[in-house]
């Protein structure tokens, strides 16, 4: 048996519940979990804003561990070794764009916020040895995501201003992290002078707090303009975004958080000859050219704090407040 946080539709809260540890297939793979981490889709799951929720639902799509099982088709060499999870199910044939059907670990399949994980062998791979446990299962979806949307989608290159939104996100500071690497100048909005502080002593070139009226100015008078912007907010400051890009930029979105774009500008998206691309997670080559980056690069990333496994659901509330500054970590065994 093992421990598990459950959520059901009865309560729409996270219980700690005992479950049989999953039964694995011949292509399969046990983990023991070390260290699990918080995205933004497990709070919109809690607040039932998501699509296509399936009850019971063990949450969590990051995750580190050691392989304790392993399937009738599996290498035997996987047993023991220290891993970390790639986050996406069933993606499909076509490099371009995700099949129907593709999911996330962690609803509808059973996540990482248990003792015990298991995905297909295909799905693990190597731990990079620079990084804790902890650092281990706090990157793979953020690092993936911000990984397709700055090399794959937005084509960042040295000496390229760079944009990204809400730097606070856990995806958005993976994607400061990798535009640097790359040889970017790397600009950031955020909610507060506090994250824009923790971010300059990052390295970050400079940036505004996004519920000022005049953010967008600002910016342009330290760079006159982006080649590229990741942006994960939608909403309202979208169309400042099209005016903040230089002629024939682009501007790369992984997510919408704050909701529709108010009359889109689309004079200025053609005038400007404006490249607006879409970006979701990632297939299991930009895994693999993710973590090679990673490892080359020594990347590491910003943890904001570790909860312990009986505590998880205070991690939640604090990434429901959005209080943190990189990645909310929740550690499972020591
Ligand atoms: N397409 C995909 O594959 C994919 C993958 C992962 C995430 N997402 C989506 O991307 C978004 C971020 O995910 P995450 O896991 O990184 O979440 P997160 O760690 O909770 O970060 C969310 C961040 O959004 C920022 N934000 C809030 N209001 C904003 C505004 N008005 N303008 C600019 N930024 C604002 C905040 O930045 P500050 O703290 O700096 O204020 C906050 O830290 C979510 O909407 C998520 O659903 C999509």
């Amino acid at each position: 048996m093992m421990k598990a946080f459950v959520l059901r539709k009865e309560t729409s809260e996270l219980q700690l519940e005992t479950l049989q540890i999953p039964v694995i297939g011949d292509n399969d793979v046990l983990i023991k979990m070390k260290s699990a981490a918080l995205n933004r889709r497990d709070v919109w799951i809690c607040k039932g804003k998501y699509a296509k929720i399936e009850y019971p639902a063990v949450l969590g799509s990051d995750g580190s561990g050691i392989v304790e099982k392993i399937g009738n088709n599996v290498s035997k060499e996987w047993l023991g070794q220290e891993v970390v999870i790639h986050p996406s199910l069933n993606w499909g044939e076509n490099p371009s764009a995700q099949s129907k059907n593709y999911s996330i670990l962690g609803m509808p399949t059973q996540g990482t916020l248990a003792e015990y994980c298991a995905v297909p062998a295909e799905n693990i791979f190597p731990k990079p040895v620079h990084l804790s446990f902890d650092e281990a299962g706090a990157f793979p979806l953020a690092y993936l995501t911000a990984y397709r949307a700055v090399v794959r989608q937005a084509n960042v290159l040295p000496g390229h201003k760079v944009l990204i939104t809400g730097i606070g996100g856990g995806v958005a500071l993976a994607a400061f992290d990798i535009a640097r690497a790359l040889g970017a100048r790397v600009y950031a909005t955020t909610s507060s002078d506090d994250k824009l502080l923790k971010f300059g002593l990052l390295g970050g070139n400079g940036g505004a707090i996004y519920t000022t009226d005049n953010w967008d100015s600002d910016v342009m008078m330290a760079t006159n303009g982006f080649d590229v912007i990741i942006d994960s907010a939608g909403g309202p400051n979208f169309n400042k975004l099209t005016n903040i890009t230089v002629p024939g930029g682009t501007i790369a979105v992984y997510g919408a958080t704050v909701g529709a774009v108010p009359e889109l500008n689309l004079h200025r998206i053609f005038w400007k000859q404006l490249k607006i691309i879409g970006s979701t997670m990632g297939n299991t080559d930009d895994f693999r050219d993710m973590l090679a980056f990673m490892n080359t690069h020594k990347l590491r990333p910003v943890i904001d704090s570790v909860f312990t496994f009986e505590n998880t659901p205070n991690a939640f509330t604090r990434m429901a407040a959005s209080e943190q500054f990189g990645k909310i970590v929740v550690r499972i065994s020591e």
